[in-house]
């Protein structure tokens, strides 16, 4: 007999689910331990969104590359929709100067927080600095940011699940679904 998981019923339906975002974070795990082989990679969850991906990615990595783990957190200011500017909550724990570093989040969506805090990081001179998202938004995009890492790219609906929340709920749902509105 099938087993299949019960849709949660603030969802109106899964987007992406267990097996599918299991499968392409192996994928991505693979990809960046290729990328890395050989080198020391601090990898940087963006909280909080991105606990529950970072997890998963962190445990696809290979012991080819040497890992370090650190988390950021951050938040706009009202003004974030204009101006995009962010204010760090939580900074990292040493200097990134010199590291190559992988900043982990769970969606990009208009691009500004990822814009801003790249910016921010980019200016304590990391020896190199890309983004792995889960989900990305391209059509919500105000700013040209493109991240290197994506997992799936997915239509402008409002998703949670996997990390993803509405007023910090259903981030602990194992597929990204759709919520009902
Ligand atoms: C989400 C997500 C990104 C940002 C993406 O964070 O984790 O950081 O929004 O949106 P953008 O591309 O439009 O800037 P959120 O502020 O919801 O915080 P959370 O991770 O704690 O849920």
């Amino acid at each position: 007999m099938a087993l299949q998981t019960a849709v949660h019923p603030a969802l109106s339906r899964v987007l992406i689910d267990e097996a599918t975002l299991s499968a392409r974070i192996k994928e991505l795990g693979a990809q960046i331990t290729r990328d890395y082989s050989g080198k020391r990679l601090m990898v940087v969850g963006v909280l909080k969104g991105s606990v529950i991906f970072l997890a998963d990615l962190l445990r696809a990595l290979g012991p080819e590359v040497d890992v370090e783990t650190d988390f950021v957190a951050v938040s706009s200011y009202a003004g974030k929709a204009s101006t995009g500017a962010i204010r760090t909550l939580l900074d990292l724990r040493h200097s990134p100067e010199g590291k190559d570093l992988l900043l982990v989040e769970d969606i990009v969506d208009t691009g500004l927080t990822l814009t801003a805090l790249t910016e921010t990081l980019r200016a304590h001179r990391p020896n190199s600095l890309e983004v792995c998202t889960l989900l990305d938004k391209p059509e919500c995009r105000k700013t040209p940011f493109q991240p290197k890492y994506v997992g799936f790219k997915i239509p402008n609906e409002f998703v949670v699940g996997f990390g993803l929340d509405y007023d910090e709920r259903y981030r602990q749902l194992p597929c990204v679904g759709v919520l009902k509105i």
